[in-house]
């Protein structure tokens, strides 16, 4: 079957706030993480049915849900895990922040990467955690974890690190090599792990694909809280849901904390649209991969042809990490929002002199993108 992604959807009047923040008239807006595309027609669906329904009442994880998600689980990335290791929250962000909360004392530290995704670096100040950046650099055209000096990075209260992967921005997909030494240091170090693995669904490098962290090995996977969520993927943030896998029980104890108390469980439409996908998702996941490894080739071919820009491989996700610096200008996204482009700041991540776009949108569009870019530079 094949799926429209060309299909010029219209996120006017739907409060989106990656539409309704610039001006959409004269702004293009390639910047929140969310795609363009209607989600896939088995999640529409099912979700029409439900609210056909009309009783929209308290509601619980619908039967054998994470059974059904242990056995996703197995069948993307052949890792073998138990029902009970996982915990359903409502988003991998309540679970960042529960994370460093749960499993750090106010005078521990936190390694993170340098750039992330804002809300791991926000997880701690907000809780008044230091955090220790390891700042990511490019080998062979890949962002990777300063591997040798991570030592140096400790302190002798570091107790937990926040990973990210496939990383955002950066687009990482790392390879087993790459996870087993980053592991086997936390385990060596003490250190807790909590992994963000919400891109997972969206390798698109030919030759790489997605290596849970905690499938490595027993013992990371005894000091790992694993980060999932079909959101992404299958493009319902809106309504969404997100789970954890931890199989050491501390761990599965510390990230419910607060749950249905503090933190909301997710809503009907979530676990809904969720079952659905997991389900029913797989072919138009396939296409969607195809889809935005056209955008991906379309980016790197312009880049490649532009003096002041450039970018490092894209193995994974719709987000092309754009580094600016040679076009010697102090905000290079005020520079790109007045011509027109709303991209992420880079600074929002880490790193001013980047821009983060946002490629998963119709084609149309990214040509459009792609010329205001061919503009500035
Ligand atoms: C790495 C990463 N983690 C978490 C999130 C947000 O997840 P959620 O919407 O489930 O809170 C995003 C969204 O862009 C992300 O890129």
């Amino acid at each position: 079957m094949g799926f429209d992604f060309d299909n010029p959807t219209n996120r006017l009047e739907t409060d989106s706030i990656r539409w309704d923040t610039f001006d959409s008239k004269n702004v293009l807006p390639l910047w929140v993480a969310d795609m363009d595309f209607e989600s896939p027609p088995c999640i529409i669906e099912a979700l029409s049915k439900r609210v056909e329904n009309g009783v929209y009442g308290y509601t619980h994880s619908p039967d054998g849900f994470n059974r059904l998600i242990a056995q996703y689980v197995f069948e993307q990335y052949q890792w073998k895990i138990d029902p009970d290791w996982v915990v359903i929250l409502p988003s991998v962000v309540s679970g960042l922040y529960t994370s460093v909360q749960q499993l750090t004392n106010s005078d521990e530290n936190v390694l993170i990467p340098n750039p992330v995704y804002h809300h791991l670096r926000l997880a701690c100040s907000s809780s008044n955690r230091l955090f220790i950046e390891m700042p990511l650099h490019l080998n062979k055209q890949r962002w990777l974890i300063p591997f040798e000096a991570l030592p140096s990075l400790l302190t002798n209260k570091t107790r937990l690190a926040l990973f990210c992967n496939p990383q955002n921005p950066g687009s990482t997909v790392y390879t087993h090599e790459e996870l087993k030494t980053f592991g086997n240091f936390c385990v060596q170090n003490n250190l807790w792990i909590c992994s963000d693995e919400i891109h997972a669904g969206l390798v698109l490098d030919e030759a790489k694909k997605h290596i849970p962290l905690a499938s490595i090995s027993t013992e990371i996977a005894q000091r790992t809280i694993t980060l999932m969520s079909p959101n992404k993927t299958f493009n319902f943030p809106g309504s969404g849901l997100a789970w954890a896998i931890a199989e050491n029980p501390l761990l599965r104890k510390a990230i419910q904390v607060g749950l249905h108390q503090t933190i909301a469980l997710p809503n009907l439409f979530a676990y809904t649209a969720a079952s659905a996908a997991l389900k029913e998702g797989e072919p138009w996941r396939q296409e969607l991969i195809q889809y935005l490894r056209l955008n991906r080739d379309l980016i790197q071919a312009k880049i490649n042809g532009l003096d002041s820009l450039s970018i490092g491989k894209m193995e994974g996700s719709y987000l092309a990490w754009i580094d600016c610096s040679k076009l010697n200008h102090i905000n290079p996204h005020q520079l790109l929002l007045d011509a027109g482009l709303a991209t992420s700041p880079g600074s929002q991540f880490g790193n001013s002199n980047f821009v983060r776009l946002n490629f998963g949108t119709q084609r149309s569009r990214l040509n459009q993108a792609l010329d205001i870019l061919t503009s500035v530079a």
